[in-house]
């Protein structure tokens, strides 16, 4: 049966990117590994292992707000759980082991029934429950196969309000099924009295059929110097990431990392600022890092020593760039619109580069919507 994971995506796009590109090689963890030239992951040296190391805490007794706020755990999720404050979260986001047997590092998880993942995830939410306020979202990833067993749990203690399917794209093949290219992201709250501000996630996408009114002029859409663009609003079925591969400056050797990108739209549609994002099982940080970049608090939790290091020097790395590849000027970006985002009029410009013109025209229209 097949299985495609995150994992087998990387490793097929580095061994063809190593056909192509010219290599060099990294030491990754006192080993030498070949990467190619114009390779961006981010790696650790062993000094920044030993320097990093200083950030990480573990905890062994009931925590305040201060000592976890802004903080990697470096430790098992289901024993820090329980020393964890009450109350203190206002979108937990959930992306556990999914139900395949998958090694991280050193532990292996393993696939389970679909019962014994539910089970699982149930005895997880349970012990998560008492952290959220009463106001919080959650957010839950998952692939296909258990997909029903994140949605059955979430109902028995959340009000599940929408399941978003990320067409990830790459996939492996297979001979005898239909290639699984997507994942499964379910959104729930605690209550009725929840944040969703839908003015922060919506997406520039080019007009198709650029309609004009009675008087010749854009019908909701405008003409810029990069094209013709329309804010629409954010669906559920969200075809406009990629995962991080090894030319993204986010891009790490774990082998489920999550992009900044989607990560940015659910902190920014149901956060607002200084909002507390919680991530149990953080990998490498990714949903910090957008927290951090996007002016959240944050706390994380990951039993791989290796994968809590790269997200602090990841933290570290978000101090001198805060951009969000496919977030830019306050809006979400349809796929290979790069060198447009770049043209654009308000981009932020990076420290080498000098500001760009800005139509008025334009600021007014980003600002109104
Ligand atoms: C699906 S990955 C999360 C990836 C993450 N979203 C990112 O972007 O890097 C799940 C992570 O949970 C970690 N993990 C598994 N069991 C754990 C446990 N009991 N306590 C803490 N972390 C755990 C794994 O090492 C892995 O990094």
């Amino acid at each position: 049966m097949e299985k495609p994971n995150c994992s087998q995506q990387n490793e097929k796009q580095k061994k063809n990117q190593l056909k192509t590109e010219p290599i060099e090689t990294t030491e990754v963890g006192g080993v030498n590994k070949v990467r190619a030239h114009r390779n961006r992951t981010i790696t650790l040296s062993q000094a920044e292992a030993e320097r990093y190391h200083k950030d990480l805490i573990r905890i062994s007794k009931p925590a305040n707000i201060n000592t976890i706020t802004n903080k990697i755990v470096n430790q098992n999720t289901f024993e820090a759980l329980g020393f964890l404050p009450e109350s203190f979260v206002d979108l937990l986001l959930l992306d556990p082991p999914y139900n395949l047997t998958k090694t991280f590092s050193s532990t292996t998880f393993r696939k389970k029934s679909i019962t014994k993942y539910a089970e699982w995830l149930e005895n997880l939410l349970v012990k998560l429950m008492p952290t959220l306020k009463n106001t919080a979202s959650v957010y839950v990833c998952s692939e296909w196969y258990s997909s029903t067993a994140a949605h059955l749990v979430l109902d028995k203690f959340l009000k599940v309000r929408n399941r978003i399917t990320w067409e990830r794209e790459k996939g492996r093949g297979a001979k005898r099924n239909w290639k699984n290219a997507s994942e499964d992201i379910w959104f729930a709250t605690v209550s009725d009295d929840y944040v969703f501000n839908v003015k922060s996630v919506k997406l520039k996408r080019r007009v198709m059929a650029p309609y004009t009114d009675t008087n010749g002029e854009p019908k909701d859409w405008l003409n810029t110097p990069g094209g013709q663009f329309r804010l629409t609003h954010p669906s559920n079925l969200w075809n406009d990431i990629t995962v991080p591969f090894w030319s993204m400056p986010e891009n790490t050797d774990h082998p489920t990392q999550k992009p900044e990108k989607l990560l940015a739209k659910l902190i920014l549609a149901s956060t607002n600022e200084n909002g507390f994002v919680f991530d149990p099982f953080m990998g490498v940080g990714s949903s910090l890092v957008a927290a951090k970049k996007l002016g959240r608090k944050f706390l994380g939790i990951e039993i791989e020593s290796e994968y809590c290091l790269l997200a602090a020097k990841r933290l570290h790395l978000a101090e001198l760039d805060t951009t969000i590849q496919g977030y830019s000027d306050g809006v979400f970006w349809e796929r290979n619109t790069l060198n447009t985002q770049k043209t654009s009029p308000n981009r932020i410009p990076t420290a080498t580069e000098p500001p760009p013109l800005m139509l008025s025209q334009e600021i007014a229209w980003v600002k109104e919507r």
